[in-house]
């Protein structure tokens, strides 16, 4: 495990997307595993500021994203479908036939998993981004999820939804299920970049990367990757008390 603490939130963008960059441009078929929520915004805009300065190119890389709601249409503008569009996809040249996002269609729903993990055994992902979830829940796995899972729909925990309803205008119409790629599909990735920034994601940072492995912070799992990179803020760092350490396993 490789634990990188950086000076803030735009700092932490700047590193996580480095290391991105540096994977596109050793690889220009690479396969992306991408995340939504707060944490890689702000790597995407230096992702895309790399497109823009003729760095890298998105026209032969590949894009899995971990989740999606399920009960809200495709191009609700708070679906990660359309987050995608928004914060990445509209300003690359990525090709849309490469770009796979789990399908929330309801009229669909008992084939929507082994269709999206049929896509994603045939193709490893490169590196797969992270956020964490204030209850260790990493992609929509949440806490007490089997560590073994694949593809699945689950119903979202209370607390996602309570941190979640700042995108949406109250709690009511934040979805109660979403699809996920499950923790198997994650650690199949050949690298794994968890991004955390902020005091209230200090606690469980410390959890799921010094403490016992356990289903209740599905991040913990993450231990167990044979190639992880954890960038953090200096807030979403301070509670790990034995980096050095850390940095050695
Ligand atoms: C998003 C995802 C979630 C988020 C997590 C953190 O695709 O899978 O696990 O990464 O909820 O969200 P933020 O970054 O908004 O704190």
């Amino acid at each position: 495990m490789k634990i990188i603490v950086c000076k803030d939130y735009e700092e932490v963008s700047k590193k996580a997307a480095s290391i991105v960059i540096k994977e596109m441009m050793l690889n220009d078929e690479l396969k992306i595993g991408l995340a939504t929520g707060s944490s890689p915004i702000g790597l995407y805009k230096n992702l895309i500021e790399a497109y823009n300065n003729h760095l890298i190119s998105f026209k032969h890389v590949t894009t899995f994203n971990l989740d999606e709601y399920v009960g809200i249409d495709r191009l609700h503008p708070q679906s990660y479908y359309s987050f995608m569009n928004e914060n990445l996809f509209k300003y690359v040249d990525i090709d849309k036939e490469n770009i796979n996002i789990p399908n929330n269609d309801i009229s669909k729903l008992d084939s929507l998993a082994d269709e999206y993990d049929a896509r994603l055994l045939g193709n490893q992902r490169d590196i797969q981004l992270l956020g964490i979830g204030k209850n260790g829940h990493i992609g929509f796995n949440e806490p007490g999820t089997t560590l073994s899972s694949e593809t699945f729909i689950t119903e979202l925990s209370e607390q996602t939804r309570i941190d979640n309803s700042r995108f949406f205008g109250s709690l009511e119409e934040v979805p109660k299920y979403a699809i996920t790629m499950g923790i198997k599909n994650i650690m199949y990735a050949k690298k794994v970049l968890l991004i955390a920034s902020g005091k209230s994601k200090a606690k469980v940072i410390n959890k799921a990367i010094n403490e016992d492995i356990t289903k209740e912070i599905p991040a913990s799992i993450l231990q167990l990757h044979p190639d992880l990179t954890v960038v953090l803020d200096e807030e979403a760092a301070c509670e790990i008390k034995n980096l050095d350490y850390l940095n050695r396993i």
